[in-house]
């Protein structure tokens, strides 16, 4: 593998790097990605691995993975993603946009970090990703739901808001006949349907899904799907920095974006690289090696 420093990012199509993202973010130019979309640990305090019952159904003969998610304290957690969204924030373009995947656990904390770093004006959407399956507390309302942060970095950012829509309701009046203003006016309902709001309805990966690739934390593409289309452009630079299984960026090679992914464990970089050759791109990537890799902090 090559050091990520010597690869021309103005040819860049796909770059997967293995090694600490700190080094790859610090080492990556100013102001050259238009979209960073991640998923870092989410203080769960635990090794993720992946859930017994969902190991066995894994169908597609991935190395099974984990991660570290063990932390000396809250602390020690800030600071570690403080350092890593300062030089996200030096990377992106002025119109570029970031979204950061969190849950229940560090959502509010970090979210005053990114305040702190992207300003508070700049923070444009807190999505809330509801998704059902799983388990039932009967202690309290089972946890249901991430939270995404979205920030941009100037005054401008892209939003496709058509690429988007969603199907009406199907109990919906307006879908069938739109509505009539008191000045007159018919609004009729738009072909594509409704725009989405900022709760997401989409469901986890089923554990038979053919998706589904031997990763603890993976995301579903129809989410990424979703991220992608509204707030990137074909041809755009999408980054992930912890990268995991790579679901970003296998999404962003089937909507023709450019993207650089990393992730600091060798499984989830042999996990990546399998899911990105399945979709016929193994050609169209490079791949470079950091020199700290398997360490998280
Ligand atoms: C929540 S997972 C990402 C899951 C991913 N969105 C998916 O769909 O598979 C977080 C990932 O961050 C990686 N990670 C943790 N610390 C890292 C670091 N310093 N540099 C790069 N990757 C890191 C972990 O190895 C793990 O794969």
């Amino acid at each position: 593998m090559k050091s990520v420093l010597t690869i021309p990012m103005g040819t860049l199509h796909g770059l997967l790097v293995h090694g600490d993202n700190l080094e790859l973010l610090a080492s990556l130019p100013g102001a050259i990605a238009d979209l960073i979309v991640t998923d870092p640990p989410f203080f769960t305090d635990k090794i993720r691995t992946v859930p017994r019952s969902t190991s066995r159904t894994n169908s597609n003969g991935a190395t099974e993975a984990s991660f570290d998610d063990r932390w000396r304290d809250l602390d020690q957690y800030k600071k570690f993603l403080r350092i890593r969204l300062e030089e996200a924030r030096r990377i992106l373009k002025t119109d570029g946009s970031i979204v950061l995947h969190l849950d229940y656990r560090v959502v509010h904390d970090i979210r005053t970090e990114m305040d702190r770093i992207f300003g508070r004006r700049q923070f444009i959407n807190e999505i809330i990703w509801h998704y059902t399956g799983g388990g039932r507390s009967r202690r309290y309302f089972s946890r249901k739901h991430d939270t995404l942060l979205w920030y941009a970095k100037g005054k401008q950012w892209t939003f496709n808001i058509d690429a988007v829509r969603v199907p009406y309701e199907s109990s919906s009046g307006y879908a069938h006949s739109g509505i009539v203003g008191r000045n007159g006016k018919r609004y009729r309902p738009h072909p594509l349907g409704t725009p989405v709001d900022d709760v997401w309805d989409i469901p986890i990966i089923n554990p038979l899904s053919k998706e589904r690739c031997g990763f603890p934390t993976q995301k579903p593409e129809k989410l990424l799907k979703r991220i992608l289309l509204a707030m990137s452009n074909e041809g755009d630079l999408v980054i992930d920095p912890f990268c995991g299984s790579g679901t970003s960026v296998v999404v962003a090679e089937q909507l023709g974006r450019r993207w650089i992914a990393c992730d600091v464990t060798e499984q989830a970089i042999a996990i990546t690289a399998k899911r990105l050759e399945e979709i016929g791109a193994g050609r169209r990537f490079k791949t470079a090696q950091l020199g700290n890799s398997e360490h998280t902090s």
